[in-house]
């Protein structure tokens, strides 16, 4: 597992602890602040208490990993989070102040390679449909929509995320767990975006499975998807 190492210059990776709890609430609000603009008001104050983020870290034990992105003088700059139960990249967060200086992409490397670790062939993700700057990020890392998408109701607010997948090994053919092209998922009413949401998150699981059988037995993903690791 790449849990510690050198990411950008002066920052290094390493596990997140309990302390840090706050430190990633208070990325997360500057970097939605300044990156979420499409979501309007929403994105202006603090979406989550500090036991969210307390919660956050606690979801986040061993087997799964939250890796923080740490630089002198400012401590936490960015952290990201992966689930080696299903693949999912699911948490990449940098601060306005270091953006566009390669912690995103250190730390998505690191996402990588601690998923390669763990034994997955694949990931997937899901994003904003109209976040621009992380689709252009995660497409530069080897990541392609799959035709599915998710959609919900986050305080009023529609939401609708593309689910990206990416192959973890160059050269992987190019079975994925992708959905039917023309399915989505319409999530009811809630409170909380969907990756702090964990009951969601165990019915995506449920529909991720679904549709991995579905695939495996009937479809490939069109065009096929060959990407270097990340190191390209
Ligand atoms: C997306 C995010 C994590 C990127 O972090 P970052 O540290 O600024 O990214 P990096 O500096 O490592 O840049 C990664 C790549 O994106 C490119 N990039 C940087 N800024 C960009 C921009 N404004 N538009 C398009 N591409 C951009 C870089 O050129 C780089 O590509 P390269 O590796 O070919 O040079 C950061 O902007 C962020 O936290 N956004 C808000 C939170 C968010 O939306 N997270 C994703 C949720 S799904």
């Amino acid at each position: 597992m790449n849990d510690a190492g050198t990411a950008a210059a002066g920052i290094t990776l390493r596990p997140a602890a309990p302390a840090d709890a706050m430190a990633i609430g208070a990325v997360f609000d500057a970097a939605v602040r300044a990156g979420w603009s499409y979501l309007g008001d929403l994105a202006a104050e603090p979406m989550f208490t500090p036991q969210d983020w307390d919660q956050l870290v606690a979801d986040h034990l061993p087997p799964r990993v939250l890796l923080v992105a740490v630089g002198e003088p400012d401590g936490i700059v960015g952290y990201t989070a992966v689930h080696p139960e299903d693949g999912e990249m699911f948490l990449l967060f940098v601060h306005p102040a270091h953006a566009g200086r390669g912690v995103g992409r250190a730390l998505l490397a690191a996402a990588h390679d601690t998923l390669r670790a763990a034994g997955c062939r694949e990931t997937f993700l899901f994003v904003h449909e109209h976040n621009e700057r992380a689709l252009a990020v995660y497409t530069a890392a080897g990541y392609r929509p799959d035709g599915s998408d998710r959609i919900s109701d986050f305080r009023g607010t529609r939401l609708r995320e593309l689910r990206l997948v990416k192959q973890l090994y160059a050269g992987t053919h190019s079975r994925l767990p992708t959905r039917d092209s023309t399915s989505s998922d319409h999530q009811p009413s809630g409170t909380r975006p969907m990756f702090m949401n964990r009951n969601r998150k165990q019915a995506d699981s449920a529909a991720t499975t679904r549709s991995q059988a579905r695939a495996s037995n009937s479809r490939t993903l069109r065009g096929g998807v060959h990407h270097g690791n990340d190191r390209a």
